[in-house]
């Protein structure tokens, strides 16, 4: 059967990396987890002192450095200059400052670049805002996963304590809504639905359930090829 693309686009929390490792991990497909490349520059930014606001100097940055997903015994490592940094980049100091980077024209036309050198052979499933709508336009399946505001909250509080993150519940729910409003009313490429995805509510689903519905529809579209 050919390989196809799976583009997985939603808000903050909504499942889709959890979604997207299992559905690459099932299909032997590779998994491009586009967030954590807009993570990666916010960690080398905050850690040269490059002012989050100045979008040369972010683009300056970005292109001096190298960003690399490998995949590791313990899932996707990505890789600043050689240098891991799979853990570093989810500090909340990172999270609080992604949304302003990310938010950066020439950044993101850097990255989607790289982004859609990754896509471009198929036999991928990429998460992040703009996949469907920008990454990789021709995607066979396009599917944009939501939830409530307060069932993301909850599932990022269990995610952190498990990481030994300590977090205040209000406060993440904060953050989760702030970051909501930055990345659906940026400028450049901002989270919208492709107008041929597939729109998941997740709020009260368990992944199983989740996993299945896509499968259903990865399946009809891997017939078709
Ligand atoms: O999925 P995440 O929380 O790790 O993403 C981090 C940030 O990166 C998110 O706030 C928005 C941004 N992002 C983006 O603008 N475009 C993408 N394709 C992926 C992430």
């Amino acid at each position: 059967m050919k390989k196809i693309s799976i583009a997985i686009d939603g808000p903050a929390s909504s499942g889709k990396s959890t979604l997207a490792k299992i559905l690459a991990k099932d299909y032997g497909y590779i998994y491009i987890d586009t967030g954590s490349m807009y993570r990666a520059l916010t960690y080398m930014a905050l850690k040269e002192k490059v002012d989050v606001n100045n979008e040369k100097d972010l683009d300056e940055l970005l292109k001096k450095i190298t960003i690399t997903l490998k995949q590791g015994k313990n899932g996707q490592q990505i890789l600043v200059n050689e240098q891991e940094v799979t853990d570093e980049i989810r500090i909340p100091d990172v999270t609080n400052n992604v949304s302003t980077v990310s938010a950066h024209k020439k950044v993101r036309v850097t990255m989607v670049k790289l982004q859609k050198s990754y896509g471009e052979h198929g036999g991928v499933v990429m998460d992040g805002r703009d996949i469907g709508t920008v990454v990789l336009p021709n995607a066979q399946v396009k599917i944009f996963l939501v939830a409530s505001v307060l069932e993301r909250a909850k599932r990022r509080f269990k995610e952190n304590q498990s990481k030994g993150i300590l977090t205040d519940f209000d406060t993440l729910k904060d953050e989760i809504k702030r970051r909501d409003f930055l990345d659906s009313n940026r400028k450049v490429s901002p989270l919208v639905q492709a107008k041929n995805a597939v729109l998941l509510d997740t709020t009260g689903l368990n992944i199983a359930e989740v996993v299945s519905e896509i499968k259903k529809i990865v399946n009809e579209k891997r017939k078709d090829f």
